[in-house]
């Protein structure tokens, strides 16, 4: 069932910490705009831009005489989108399942990176990119497979799942496809998918602390957010055992895995 995280748990310090952090989200959002192919003189809306590092590749890719704009939620992380645009794009508070205030085919591209897992309506979310996106736009996105977990996510589900005290713990986003579902709901909506896979990425952390930092700036306050203190404490302490298991010489090296997928509008629409 789908489920709708928070956005009241969102601070400075974790708005701070995804910019510094998100870095691994920027390196395969790097990616996806790749394979989305934009060009100069394009228009392209970044939904849950967060703090705007991708929203400003995609500013640089189609150029002073293309569009590029970010959209996310978070008031924090839209200014910081702003500090950083300097006017080079544009950015606001807004959620992907209502693009109110942007004209029916304005766009070429939408793109939402690392973000569709926690939208609880993911359908009314495509919906509304289908209705900003020219005929022939491109749509894209990067998400986490449900069917293939983070190391991390394992490690973790290992430990609380054998734990009552911390057995309901937020660990990741709620709302996961599969590479197949993801298909499903691209074709559902009248897309023709062009691209749909799984890459994966070898993130490296210095300390467990950089791993609770990461995965509670990444989810706007989510991850673990229902544990009591002791008990993360608790939890943070045994992370830490297992995590040695994962040692190698960049630090503690963990696997995550993304569905890349893209596909068009097609032009009869
Ligand atoms: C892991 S961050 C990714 C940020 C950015 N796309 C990047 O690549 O760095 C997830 C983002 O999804 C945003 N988000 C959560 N729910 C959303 C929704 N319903 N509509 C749009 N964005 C949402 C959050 O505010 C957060 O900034």
């Amino acid at each position: 069932m789908s489920k709708a995280p928070s956005l009241q748990l969102d601070s400075a310090t974790l708005a701070d910490e995804y910019d510094r952090l998100g870095i691994r989200q920027f390196n395969h959002g790097l990616q996806l705009l790749d394979a989305l192919a934009l060009r100069e003189g394009e228009r392209v809306l970044d939904v849950g831009c967060g703090t705007g590092r991708l929203t400003e590749s995609a500013a640089q890719r189609v150029g002073p005489q293309g569009e590029a704009l970010g959209l996310d939620p978070l008031p924090l992380r839209v200014e910081r989108a702003l500090q950083r645009a300097q006017g080079r794009f544009a950015a606001r508070v807004g959620r992907a399942e209502d693009l109110a205030g942007i004209a029916d085919a304005h766009f070429d591209v939408v793109y939402l990176n690392s973000v569709i897992h926690w939208i609880p309506d993911q359908q009314q979310a495509l919906r509304e990119a289908w209705r900003v996106l020219k005929p022939g736009g491109r749509i894209g996105f990067t998400t986490m497979p449900a069917d293939v977990p983070h190391d991390l996510h394992r490690v973790l589900h290992a430990l609380t799942d054998s734990d009552p005290e911390s057995q309901h713990a937020d660990i990741g986003a709620p709302n996961k496809l599969t590479r197949d579902s993801a298909a499903t709901l691209l074709v559902s909506l009248g897309f023709e998918v062009t691209l749909n896979e799984i890459r994966a990425f070898d993130d490296a952390f210095d300390t467990v602390d950089d791993v609770l930092s990461f995965s509670r700036a990444s989810s706007f306050g989510n991850f673990l957010s229902s544990l009591p203190e002791p008990q993360v404490a608790h939890l943070r302490a045994r992370l830490a055992v297992a995590l040695e298991a994962h040692r190698g010489p960049r630090g503690l090296q963990l696997t995550r895995r993304m569905i890349f997928a893209t596909a068009r509008k097609p032009l009869a629409h």
